[in-house]
């Protein structure tokens, strides 16, 4: 089937539908009338298919507990490989309700008190909350911004390792983004590499949050981490989800990859007890999606590369005074905005929310090295896109006098 790209243009009300995009924002921005660009879902309606799957499991009318059966494994194991050429085993999936959960499990898991843990900042900032839930020492190795683009610091990666050792302290993890939110980078197979040296030599489990990694722009390919570490497979553990890809974050299934029997069973010790399990409509989702949502995804992909264009022009001619970090992957912009020329942050997140009137996540919210920073969130019709930059355009017009 074809999806027509006017489909991603449909205005879908999402006002009183309890989103927490639409209807929830007003304890973080503190208004009843911004135009909602911040949390990481879409404003689009999800694959037909899933759509049309999930009404006849509505009708079946019984909503018991549930579990994931071989054919639901299988459907995985197919997208896996069609997509990354990762050939993965069925019993090396544990389901999850979130990559939130699972990774604050797994850090449960695999720390005690007061090891570190490594996050590289500006970053999600449920990772620093994961380190902190565990009681362990937050080691944040910022990435480097040179030229318009992010990359990983390796040198201060290996500084910040030797200082431990000699301070006769335990670094456990590092966990990486892959896709990187909010900065948009897809790691490269060389990026990968020099981190799996590292962490190989040092001994550090490497937590891989691959939620977005469905989500790369034309050109550019995403390497799961376990597949080029494949000898060190004991040490990494993977996080992957349909929720980003078709818009079901709300279905609450996610699934956490652990090749090592002896570290997984680890894992599901940890985790039983604190985790219920997934819910019919996000199993019966993640099927249909993974198994009939293909030719959806390209579309969506293509829409997303439209919307992304049509930024990156909008701001070039019209506000040059705010910088794209141009995105590999994700439909999350990062958006250097200190050539506005606010000397506090708090006026540059008040120019937004009160003079723009749309809704961004300041960009200090993914660490101190996001000040100047705003995410925009470019999953929405471009009709909204639209309104969203004229706002600001309107608004830097005023304030440039
Ligand atoms: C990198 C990253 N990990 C995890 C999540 C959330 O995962 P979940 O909803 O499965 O807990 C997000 C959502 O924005 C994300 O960007």
């Amino acid at each position: 089937m074809i999806y027509l790209q006017d489909s991603f243009d449909e205005i879908v009300e999402r006002k009183n539908s309890l989103s927490v995009k639409w209807d929830n924002y007003q304890p973080i921005f503190d208004k009843n009338d911004i135009l909602p660009m911040w949390v990481a879902d879409s404003d689009w309606k999800t694959a037909p298919e899933v759509i049309e799957k999930l009404k006849s499991r509505a009708e079946h009318g019984i909503f018991g507990y549930s579990y994931a059966d071989d054919k639901i494994k299988e459907s995985i194991i197919n997208w896996i490989n069609r997509k990354y050429n990762w050939k993965i085993k069925k019993e090396w999936i544990v389901f999850d309700t979130g990559v939130v959960p699972a990774l604050n499990f797994t850090l449960t898991m695999l720390t005690n008190p007061s090891d570190g843990v490594i996050i590289q900042p500006p970053v999600y900032r449920p990772f620093f909350e994961a380190v902190d839930n565990n009681h362990c020492e937050l080691i944040k190795n910022d990435l480097i911004y040179e030229n318009g683009q992010y990359k990983i610091n390796f040198s201060n990666l290996q500084k910040i390792i030797d200082d431990y050792k000699n301070n006769n302290k335990t670094i456990k993890a590092v966990i990486l983004c892959s896709p990187h939110n909010p900065v948009g980078r897809v790691w490269n197979k060389s990026e990968i590499n020099k981190l799996l040296k590292i962490a190989v030599k040092e001994n550090i489990y490497i937590l891989s949050d691959e939620i977005h990694c469905d989500l790369t722009y034309p050109g550019i390919k995403h390497f799961p981490t376990a597949l080029i570490g494949d000898n060190y497979r004991d040490k990494i553990i993977t996080y992957m989800a349909p929720s980003k890809t078709f818009n079901i974050a709300g279905l609450h299934t996610s699934y956490t990859i652990i090749s090592d029997k002896k570290l997984r069973n680890q894992y599901k010790d940890i985790k039983h007890g604190f985790s219920s399990g997934n819910s019919p409509f996000g199993l019966n989702a993640l099927k249909t999606a993974y198994n009939n949502g293909d030719n959806w995804l390209d579309s969506q992909q293509q829409y997303l590369k439209g919307n992304l264009d049509y930024t990156a022009d909008y701001l070039k001619k019209e506000i040059p005074e705010i910088k794209l970090v141009y995105p590999e992957g994700t439909y999350l912009l990062w958006l250097d905005c200190r050539g506005l020329g606010f000397e506090k942050n708090e006026n540059l997140i008040d120019f937004f929310n009160n003079e723009a009137e749309v809704g961004l996540n300041p960009g200090t919210w993914f660490g101190e090295s996001g000040r100047g920073f705003m995410r925009m969130n470019i999953a929405c019709p471009r009709s909204i896109l639209k309104k969203g930059l004229d706002r600001i355009n309107i608004a830097v017009k005023k304030l440039k006098g």
